[in-house]
C-alpha cells in the first residue's frame, strides 16, 4: 500500500467533501442481489403470526408466503430460505417428518417453484424443527449421534431436492454431511442442486429468537456445544470450511455474522470461494430493539451492519431485513 503524503499534501478530507466525491471513492457496495431472505412458515390458512422476539417477522401460512415471496422477487431479492414451524404432534424422537415428501417445507418449495420459478429457494437441513428434543441430530442416551443423523439428513435433503429446492443449507454441523449429501445428489440425478454449507457455525447465544420462531427453544435440553464450534476458535472454523469445500460445498457460510467478521475475512482471503454470512436472529433483535427504543436509527444501522459484511469479504448475507433493505436501496 502506498502511504499517503505527509500533511498538508495529503488531506484525507478532500475526498469526503461532497456526496459525489464520496461515492466516487467508495470501496464496497451493497446491492439487492446480495440478499437471501429467511422466512418462517407454518400450517394453516390466512395466518401471519408475529414472533415477539423478532419484531416485524411473522410465521406465514403458505397462502401468505406466496405474496410475500412475490413481493421479495419483485424487489429483486434473488433467494429465500425456508424455516418450518412444525406442528407439535409432528415432533418426534425419530424425526420422520423431516424427510416426509409432503411436509410443510416440501409443500412450500413445490408451490414457490411452480409460481415463481426464478426465485431461488434455499432450505435448512437439520433435525431441530422435527425433533422432540430440539436438537439438530438424533439423541441417544443423552448423546447427539453423528452418523445416523447424517443418514437422516441425506433423506431430508433428497426430499427437498425432489420438491425442487435450488440450494440446500445444511445447518446441523454433523461431520461428513456435505460429502454424503453431495454423493446422494449425484446418484439421484440432482447434479445442479447447490449446497451452501453452514460451515463455520458457532455455538452461539445469538440464536435465541430463532429457536422461539421454530418452536425448538423450549424443547432443547442442554446446548449444542458438542456439535457447533466454540466461539473462541478461529483455526477450527477455517478447518471446517476447508473440509466442507473439499467434500463438495459450492458456497460456505459464517454464522453468526457481526460478532464473527474476522472469520468472514479469513474465509474469503484463504479460500476465495463464494462466502456468505448469516445475520442471525439475535443480531436482528438487538438492532430492532434499540431502534424501537429510539436509541439507534434503524435504517442507518441496518445498512451499516450489512455493508460491514461486504467489507469483510462476503458475497452475500442472509438477513431478516432483506425486504426492508431492498426498499431502502431503491431510494
Ligand atoms: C438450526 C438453525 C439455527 C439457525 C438456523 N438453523 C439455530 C440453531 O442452530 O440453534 C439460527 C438462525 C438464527 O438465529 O437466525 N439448525
Amino acid at each position: 500500500m502506498q502511504s499517503p503524503a505527509p500533511y498538508p499534501a495529503a488531506r484525507m478530507r478532500r475526498l469526503r467533501r461532497t456526496r459525489a466525491l464520496r461515492e466516487m471513492v467508495q470501496e464496497n457496495g451493497l446491492s439487492v442481489g446480495d440478499l437471501i431472505w429467511p422466512v418462517f412458515i407454518r400450517d394453516g390458512e390466512g395466518i401471519e403470526e408475529p414472533i415477539a422476539s423478532l419484531p416485524g417477522v411473522s410465521r406465514l401460512s403458505l397462502d401468505r408466503l406466496l405474496p410475500a415471496a412475490e413481493h421479495a422477487h419483485a424487489l429483486g431479492i434473488p433467494a429465500i430460505c425456508l424455516f418450518p414451524y412444525t406442528a407439535q404432534e409432528l415432533r418426534t424422537e425419530d424425526c420422520a417428518e423431516a424427510w416426509n415428501p409432503d411436509n410443510l417445507t416440501n409443500r412450500a418449495i413445490r408451490m414457490l417453484k411452480a409460481e415463481l420459478p426464478e426465485l431461488m429457494v434455499m432450505t435448512d437441513i437439520a433435525l431441530d424443527p422435527y425433533n422432540a428434543n430440539g436438537h439438530d441430530g438424533f439423541v441417544v442416551d443423552g448423546q447427539i449421534v453423528n452418523d445416523d443423523t447424517v443418514d437422516a439428513l441425506v433423506k431430508m435433503g433428497l426430499a427437498q431436492a425432489e420438491a425442487g429446492a435450488d440450494i440446500l443449507g445444511p445447518s446441523d454441523m454433523m461431520d461428513g454431511r456435505i460429502g454424503a449429501l453431495r454423493a446422494a445428489m449425484e446418484d439421484a440425478g440432482h447434479r445442479d442442486v447447490a449446497i451452501l454449507s453452514y460451515a463455520a457455525k458457532f455455538a452461539s447465544g445469538f440464536y435465541g429468537p430463532f429457536r422461539d420462531a421454530v418452536g425448538a427453544g423450549a424443547r432443547l435440553v442442554g446446548d449444542k456445544a458438542t456439535y457447533q464450534i466454540n466461539p473462541a476458535n478461529r483455526e477450527e472454523a477455517l478447518a471446517c470450511v476447508a473440509r466442507d469445500l473439499a467434500e463438495g460445498a459450492d458456497m460456505v457460510m459464517v454464522k453468526p455474522g457481526m460478532p464473527y467478521l474476522d472469520i468472514c475475512r479469513a474465509v474469503k482471503d484463504r479460500f476465495q470461494r463464494p462466502t456468505f454470512a448469516y445475520q442471525v436472529s439475535g443480531e436482528y433483535a438487538m438492532l430492532m430493539a434499540a431502534a424501537q427504543n429510539g436509541w439507534l436509527d434503524g435504517d442507518k444501522v441496518m445498512l451499516e451492519s450489512l455493508m460491514a459484511f461486504k467489507r469483510a469479504g462476503c458475497d452475500g448475507v442472509l438477513t431478516y431485513f432483506a425486504p426492508r433493505v431492498a426498499e431502502a436501496l431503491r431510494k
